[in-house]
């Protein structure tokens, strides 16, 4: 490679859970949503994609490694990406009338991904990836400006992955999707006090994937056009609402009612698509009944396309709600390491509220907790041996 380090560059982005799902696209090529969706996005301490990306002449096509591993850089939504990012920077070459350059503009490109989490750990990684990888060529390219529209011809949900904090993916009118873009609600810093749990729960098999799961549901559910028509638009007013105001018990009501109706669509999908399993159930169970032991709602679950779950509750609930995990999902998969992330202060759990969620332990069916937060969006990695491709334009060996 020539020595000129501007032409590589390493950004970090986030994974982010929806509490108003997306499921069903108008268009699937431009990835367009038969609804609007709304997410938090988790942080990037816990859970992040890395990406580098390197332009150089001496580069003969492009390449990406995912997670160590070379793969096909014909896939469409890989080519969409970096279609549209190459478009915007000839654009901006044309329009600029200083002899602005863009670097390596003609040169082929070198990518390379990780993600701090396991991917067998089933947690999505497309939103963060493909985030990332936008995130990351538009520096690269020169690329300002509003990029969720392209993070989305990747993955749908990783247009709410370029924003931090509160973000909603508003979904457009138009048949060219340029109005079909993700918008911060909140910062990560509005709301401190909220905390997020992802229980990984042991599956056995993989599940149908979300892109092929949500063309069913379009073309067989009524439930699903229901929703999308009558249930979401409301919806969407009323969480964003409840998120500005801070108020938990009705952003942890309409994040589980969601949760349920996407669940609830899956069933009605003809032949119809499971994702949640016995242990998801056990949790949506142990959820309700430790809210009714309270009389309040202190707790709140969403699972997307797989069997783990994603909580939201607030800092003061957390030690006690962890070891109510702890007691009903015992487990020593983890080598006995069962939170990650955070750390979650010990407590005693009161005989009266383990009567009161009273269901029969299942051991060992939740690997582990990663203890998280609300965080910021895409970011870039200033310090340069951080870079994941060596001075010759590859992988380095420690991947
Ligand atoms: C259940 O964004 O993975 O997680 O657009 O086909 O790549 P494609 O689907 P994807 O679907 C995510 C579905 C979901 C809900 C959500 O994140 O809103």
């Amino acid at each position: 490679m020539s020595d000129d380090k501007s032409n590589m560059v390493t950004c970090t982005a986030p994974v982010n859970i929806a509490v108003i799902k997306y499921w069903g696209k108008r268009n699937e090529g431009l990835i367009l949503p038969i609804n609007s969706s709304l997410s938090v996005t988790l942080h990037q301490d816990q859970l992040k994609t890395t990406t580098t990306v390197a332009t150089d002449r001496s580069f003969e096509e492009d390449r990406i490694w995912l997670n160590g591993k070379e793969e096909d850089i014909s896939h469409p939504r890989l080519q969409s990406c970096l279609r549209e990012i190459r478009r915007l920077a000839r654009k901006r070459r044309n329009d600029c009338h200083h002899g602005f350059d863009v670097a390596g503009l003609s040169h082929k490109v070198h990518i390379c991904s990780i993600n701090n989490f396991p991917t067998a750990a089933g947690l999505a990684s497309s939103a963060a990836g493909f985030a990332c990888l936008v995130y990351t060529l538009a520096r690269v390219f020169g690329v300002e400006g509003e990029l969720s529209a392209i993070a989305r011809q990747g993955s749908g949900s990783a247009c709410r992955s370029m924003y931090g904090g509160f973000v909603q993916w508003i979904q457009g009118e138009r048949d060219d999707g340029k109005d079909s873009l993700a918008q911060q609600v909140e910062p990560e810093s509005h709301w401190p006090e909220l905390r997020i749990l992802v229980l990984v729960v042991s599956a056995d098999r993989k599940p149908i994937g979300s892109t092929s799961g949500m063309q069913t549901s379009v073309h067989t559910s009524a439930l699903l056009k229901h929703r999308a028509e009558c249930v979401v638009p409301k919806r969407m007013g009323d969480m964003i609402e409840a998120v500005c105001q801070k108020d938990f018990t009705t952003f942890a009501e309409l994040t589980m009612k969601d949760s349920n109706q996407f669940h609830a669509t899956c069933l009605d999908t003809y032949p119809p698509i499971f994702y949640l399993n016995s242990v998801s159930q056990q949790i949506i169970n142990v959820v309700h009944r430790y809210n009714n032991h309270y009389g309040e709602t202190r707790v709140a679950y969403t699972f997307d396309a797989g069997p783990n779950a994603v909580i939201f509750t607030l800092e003061q609930h957390v030690p006690e709600f962890v070891q109510v995990v702890q007691h009903f999902f015992p487990s020593e998969i983890n080598g006995g390491k069962f939170i990650k992330g955070l750390p979650v202060d010990d407590a005693n759990l009161s005989e009266g509220l383990k009567q009161d969620v009273g269901l029969e332990p299942m051991p060992n069916r939740i690997s582990y907790v990663i203890s998280t937060k609300a965080g910021p969006g895409p970011c870039v990695v200033e310090d340069h041996s951080q870079h994941l491709l060596g001075s010759d334009g590859m992988p380095k060996k420690i991947l």
